[in-house]
Parts: C-alpha cells; sequence; structure tokens
C-alpha cells in the first residue's frame, strides 16, 4: 500500500517548465481582460489598470552561488534537516493544534512551485487593501474562491481585475486531510473518551488563501469569520501551512496583544483551530528573516520571506 505521501510530484525548481496539471488548475474561461503574465489582452474593450503578479520566487535568475556554497559547508548538517521526521504535535487549546515540521521537504518543494505558478498567472499574488485605503503588508492569492478585503467577503471572481480564482490542487487537499486526521487523533489522546469531531470536527477545503510575507510582512489581530454561517457554527477548521521564514504566531480570546500567547511557527509546521477555537484572534506580528531552511531555498527557488497557505471550508 503507498502511503499517502507517495502521491506527491515529485521534487522540481520552481522556475522550471510548467507541468501540463499546473494549466489544468487554472479555472480558464476567458473572463479576465489579462493576459498570463499580467498584461492587457489586445482588443480589450474594457480599460483595466495594468498588474503583474508578484513572482514569489526568484525565477532562475537568482545566484546560487552563495547558497551552495553554504550547502556545501553544511552538506551533512542540511541532509539531517532534509530528513527530519515529524515528531510531535500539541494541542495548544481544545479545537487548536500545532503539528510540528509535518510537512516534508519534498512536500514544502512542491507546494512552494505551485504556489508560484499559480501565483504569476490569473488571480495571482497581489498586495491587497483596505477600503480605507491602508495596504496589508502582505501578497496575497486565493484559490478555490476570493476573498476581498474591502468587503469582508468571498465570491467566485476578484473584484479588482475579474479574475477566477485558480482552483486547489487536490494533492493539497490530501495534506489537509491528513493533518486533521493527526490533529483528532491528538485531541483522542489529550481528552479522552469524547467524540473528536465535537471537538475538532473535519471539513473539506474549497478556499485557500495564499499570503506571502516579506521581512516587514506582518498581520494584526483579527477572527476569520467570512466563511459561511454554518461553516463557522460547526467550528470547522481553519487549517494553515507554513513554509519559508520563521514567524511569531499570536492568539487569544480578546483582540489584545498584551494578552495573547506566542507561538513560533517555523517551516513545515500546521496549525489547526476549529471547534471553540474557531473565533481565536490570531495574528501573525513579525517574520524572522534568514530562518528558512536553506535547503527548502536551494531546492525551491522561494524568495526571502514567509509563505502561508490557510484553508477553510466555506
Ligand atoms: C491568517 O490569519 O490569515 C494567516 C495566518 C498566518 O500567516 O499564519
Ligand atoms: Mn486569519
Amino acid at each position: 500500500m503507498s502511503t499517502p505521501r507517495d502521491e506527491w510530484p515529485q521534487n522540481r525548481q520552481c522556475w522550471r517548465k510548467k507541468p501540463d496539471y499546473i494549466n489544468k488548475l487554472y479555472n480558464r474561461n476567458n473572463d479576465s481582460n489579462y493576459d498570463v503574465a499580467g498584461g492587457q489582452k489586445l482588443g480589450s474593450s474594457v480599460c483595466k489598470p495594468k498588474f503583474r503578479p508578484y513572482d514569489i520566487c526568484f525565477n532562475g535568475k537568482r545566484n546560487h552561488g552563495s547558497i551552495g556554497a553554504t550547502l556545501r559547508g553544511e552538506n551533512k548538517e542540511s541532509r539531517i534537516e532534509i530528513q527530519k521526521e515529524w515528531t510531535k504535535g500539541s494541542v495548544l487549546r481544545p479545537g487548536m493544534v500545532l503539528l510540528k515540521n509535518f510537512i516534508s521537504h519534498d512536500e514544502q518543494v512542491e507546494i512552494v512551485k505551485v504556489c508560484r505558478e499559480l501565483g504569476v498567472g490569473l488571480g495571482g499574488f497581489y498586495q491587497p487593501g483596505y477600503e480605507n485605503g491602508a495596504k496589508l503588508r502582505l501578497k496575497m492569492m486565493c484559490l478555490g474562491m476570493d476573498w476581498d478585503p474591502q468587503t469582508y467577503k468571498y465570491g467566485n471572481k476578484r473584484v479588482f481585475d475579474g479574475s477566477t480564482p485558480p482552483s486547489i490542487p487536490n494533492h493539497f487537499s490530501k495534506l489537509v486531510t491528513r493533518a486533521i486526521q493527526e490533529a483528532q487523533s491528538l485531541t483522542e489522546k489529550e481528552y479522552g473518551a469524547c467524540n473528536v469531531e465535537d471537538v475538532l470536527p473535519s471539513m473539506t477545503p474549497d478556499i485557500c488563501i495564499v499570503n506571502f510575507y516579506t521581512e516587514n510582512g506582518k498581520l494584526g489581530l483579527h477572527q476569520d469569520r467570512d466563511e459561511s454561517r454554518e461553516s463557522l457554527q460547526k467550528g470547522l477548521p481553519v487549517v494553515s501551512f507554513s513554509i519559508g521564514d520563521s514567524a511569531d504566531f499570536l492568539y487569544g480570546d480578546k483582540r489584545s496583544v498584551e494578552e495573547a500567547k506566542r507561538v513560533m511557527l517555523e517551516s513545515g509546521d500546521v496549525l489547526i483551530f476549529g471547534g471553540e477555537s474557531r473565533h481565536v484572534f490570531h495574528g501573525v506580528p513579525s517574520v524572522f528573516p534568514n530562518s528558512a531552511p536553506k535547503e527548502l531555498l536551494k531546492d525551491s527557488g522561494l524568495s526571502p520571506g514567509r509563505l502561508n497557505l490557510t484553508f477553510r471550508q466555506y
């Protein structure tokens, strides 16, 4: 029997030729006024501002010399880093579970590669802004459905450019399912005889918000409460993947930085919050520059920063 990780596509650097399945992930129905490079289509009668999606990778122009040299010097250590097995998970509070180093090196590389390919296409990474004009301190791309920071609503198209969000890749969803199962089994151990679905329900993601934080990136304390009333009432969890640089993550019952608890999220960690923790206030006050695993940067081409994917069920 093959393990779920066997289903993961092979490790490739992110600027190489676009695999066919990437094309299938785009909901291409010619409804956008933009070509894949972000330019306006010739002949389009609708005039919209030029928009070029943000590239989270070095796009092949990166000078790998220094990283290669570093890795040659640290070769043994890097291999240990790559082979590090997933070892621990902890229940932070009812419904909130942290799985340390749950996503393998190859899976992280693949996630970066896929996010990069999707991110430079239709519906790709942009810097979102709130209605008052303030910009979020991150780049964002939505998969499945678009979340609009101007209205705090989900939709099938991105309002500012009319693009349709790419679909969530199947192997991302499978990893989400595996993470929830692991978190549920930890929950059972922690709370003994209970119906684990009452504490941490299962969910099938149809939304993924992908955020990329550069070294000054941050996200203020907030609740995730724009999904459907049913999803929120059931406490269907948010599942968050962290890749690249580490970051501080705050969480608590109030919008108060002083009273919030703090945990560090590192590359490969998965954080899940559902059940009675579904409305927890949370935020990212800071990213730690140059803290990403060197081997990840080398194999994926990820630019300095932190990639975060949050999966939800509408
Ligand atoms: C979010 O709350 O939407 C993102 C959290 C994170 O970046 O870890
Ligand atoms: Mn959030």
